[in-house]
């Protein structure tokens, strides 16, 4: 054979080589700063996938990963590792309010870029932090041919759960008509059919697991499928025509991620969600103000005042001053209105579209009411009602968060009552379409609504919101939420919230952030304590949940009356702070009870809140949070020896011992009881 032709033959036989005979799997491996959790990622069989151990166990065993586009090749196999690059921080960053004051950020990167294995165009990045107690990953999509206009139709995310069959699972279901109103189920992790995130689990080991997502921005909420037993595929949540993310390249996907502890108490002191968002966007934010409220609101919640007008309307002048003297009584920092402006005659629920979100009703003086609040130091807190007809809303945004910022009106409450896959959007042809809350198209209504009124120092509080993903930290504005059952359900909830569902709300909803759920019922019988429709708690319980439940926005929910009855137990409302300097969960079990310790933001007062579900139970809490060497007067507010929510609600001893760091407390909880303690520094 001639040299030319030989050298030929010899290239094209290695060629084939190349093309024909797959390459050996790469494998790309990173770990947590302490060792204990490992990552590997690999494109065994050209499909990439990742696969997650924490202290030698197996928690997610090698799971796919990978999206699919209405046009374009998909990137879901035919894959290879083409590179990685690794990088680590140790960081610390100020939360302007929040659980606590410093958050540290201690994480591995790896960034591992997956190519076409037949050298055909297309590119997609997964970057994997890895912390001490979870991980985080997400998509990385550059720019390229034939993803100008990218419409995903599936993302092939999956979490294969190592040990699912003898796993328990916390969680609600997703793509209901109650949203995220739904009461936790407790079961076997392989009963769970389609699920809302955060969603939680314990392994056999003890191991704890909440999946969930950061960062949610301009893209589909992610819910987790189980189709084969063990195996939770992300479920997008898709627009009204069944595409789930319309984008351009380049985009980025929020970050999927799982917190791991070695107990339940760990993922309560997991900064994991907050360190995967972005800093602060708005800049100077010392004017989002943390604070406690009250609010003509409860009233409606019982039927004993409206939303709509006529005789038994809440939102009238004269009430709303009586509530503005209470507050300032009591030095709280502002008072909620609801129903004071037109469109909540009739079913409100149903007509979002008469809403006027500038035009208060003739017995509520918008101006009157701001200018004695002034006076006062009390503010109005505002409240836009929109029903899900949000183009309704978005079409007097300007004007209504232009008026509230003339009326010195700081924060609004705002709400998105509709039905699940219910939202009213009206599109560029005047044509109706419905959407989801947590769809992509609502992911941004919502953070419209934040960023616009953040332009006029306005904060918001969303009611019937878009899951919490940790945006509070790009965007401090957004103070609180709902997303889960609140106390209104304990209104007239069918059935109302059960003895367990405050001890469940810390190690799943909660994890995502702070919650509105508006404790502090003290008339635990407003329809006799027989009615089915009450707090089912003690009197102590209600205190507990204001160190429990965070939220730098807490409200006092019942009527003035019923506190002023309760003179004592009110003190501790009056006294407990929204913003901390340290956090710390120290005691508790999914589902059964927990323990907070709190340091308030600026001083030397901790701050304790504890519950169960519907067993008694006691309680041993060493007080080492307590600075050593320095004596705190307890101030204990615990269920007495015959409290029982059932039948002896209101029984509570409130009692002062001095106590410092070195001492061990013993509280005895009642079933569905709680125990709340200030300890006031003493030097
Ligand atoms: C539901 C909210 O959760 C509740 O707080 C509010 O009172 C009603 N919607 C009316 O807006
Ligand atoms: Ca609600």
């Amino acid at each position: 054979m001639d040299r030319h032709l030989r050298q030929f033959v010899y290239g094209l036989g290695l060629w084939l080589l190349v093309v024909t005979v797959p390459a050996a799997a790469k494998a790309v491996k990173v770990t947590s700063p302490d060792g204990d959790i490992l990552v590997t990622v690999s494109d065994y069989k050209g499909i990439p996938r990742y696969s997650v151990q924490y202290r030698g166990e197996t928690v997610v065993e090698p799971s796919h990963l990978g999206m699919v586009f209405r046009n374009g090749k998909p990137f879901a196999d035919g894959l290879v590792i083409s590179g990685s690059t690794r990088d680590a921080s140790d960081s610390s960053w100020e939360q302007p309010w929040g659980e606590r004051r410093t958050v540290r950020d201690n994480h591995r990167e790896l960034s591992v870029d997956f190519a076409r294995a037949d050298r055909s165009a297309g590119a997609i990045k997964v970057r994997f932090r890895v912390f001490n107690d979870g991980i985080g990953f997400r998509y990385e999509v550059p720019k390229q041919a034939g993803l100008d206009k990218v419409e995903i139709v599936d993302e092939l995310t999956e979490f294969r759960i190592a040990d699912s069959g003898q796993s328990t699972a916390w969680w609600i279901p997703a793509r209901g008509w109650n949203r995220y109103e739904y009461l936790y189920n407790t079961t076997p992790l392989q009963k769970v059919d389609r699920a809302q995130t955060p969603f939680t689990f314990k392994m056999p080991s003890g191991t704890h697991v909440s999946i969930h997502e950061a960062a949610l921005v301009d893209y589909a909420s992610m819910t987790l499928d189980q189709r084969r037993l063990g195996t939770l595929k992300a479920s997008l949540v898709p627009w009204y025509d069944g595409t789930l993310v319309k984008t351009t390249a380049p985009f980025k996907t929020p970050w999927r991620t799982l917190e791991i502890t070695p107990n339940a108490v760990g993922l309560l002191n997991s900064d994991l969600i907050l360190n995967l968002n972005e800093p602060n966007k708005l800049g100077d934010v010392s004017w989002v103000k943390p604070g406690k409220y009250v609010g003509i609101w409860w009233a409606m919640h019982i039927k004993d005042k409206t939303w709509g007008s006529g005789k038994k309307h809440g939102a009238t002048t004269a009430e709303t001053e009586r509530y503005m003297d209470f507050a300032a009584k009591y030095g709280f920092d502002g008072v909620l209105v609801e129903g004071w402006n037109i469109g909540w005659d009739g079913n409100w629920a149903a007509n979002g579209d008469v809403f006027s979100f500038t035009q208060p009703y003739p017995d509520f003086d918008l101006k009157a009411i701001t200018d004695y609040g002034r006076k006062k130091g009390v503010r109005l807190i505002g409240h836009h009602e929109t029903s899900g007809s949000v183009t309704n809303y978005k079409n007097q945004m300007d004007d209504a968060y232009d008026l509230y910022q003339k009326m010195g009106v700081t924060q609004v409450k705002t709400g998105y009552v509709a039905d699940g896959g219910k939202i009213k959007r009206v599109d560029e042809n005047g044509i109706v379409r419905n959407e989801w809350h947590d769809g992509q198209f609502m992911v941004g209504e919502y953070l419209r609504s934040v960023t616009e009124a953040a332009k006029r120092k306005i904060s918001i509080n969303t009611h019937e919101p878009i899951k919490d993903t940790g945006l509070r930290r790009t965007y401090p504005n957004w103070i609180a939420r709902e997303g889960a059952r609140g106390q209104e359900f304990n209104a007239w909830g069918s059935p109302p919230n059960p003895p367990e569902h405050t001890a469940i709300l810390p190690y799943t909803r909660m994890l995502s952030g702070p919650m509105d759920f508006t404790p502090g019922i003290f008339d635990l019988g407003f329809n006799g304590l027989d009615a089915q429709n009450r707090p089912r708690t003690t009197l102590a319980k209600q205190l507990a949940l204001y160190v429990v439940l965070y939220s730098p926005i807490q409200m006092a929910a019942d009527l003035p009356k019923n506190y002023e009855a309760k003179r004592d137990a009110f003190q501790f409302i009056v006294d407990v702070p929204t913003d901390w300097e340290k956090s710390r969960a120290i005691a508790g079990e999914v589902g059964d009870y927990v323990a907070f310790a709190r340091q308030e933001r600026g001083g030397k007062d901790w701050y304790l809140g504890a519950l169960t579900d519907e067993k008694p139970r006691t309680l041993e809490l060493p007080l080492d949070f307590l600075e050593p060497g320095r004596q705190y007067e307890a101030q204990i507010y615990r269920d007495g020896a015959e409290a029982d929510w059932q039948t002896n609600p209101y029984n509570m001893v409130i009692e002062q011992k001095n106590v410092g760091s070195g001492d061990t407390l013993t509280l005895k909880l009642a079933r569905s009881g709680g125990a709340a303690i200030r300890f006031r520094a003493l030097d």
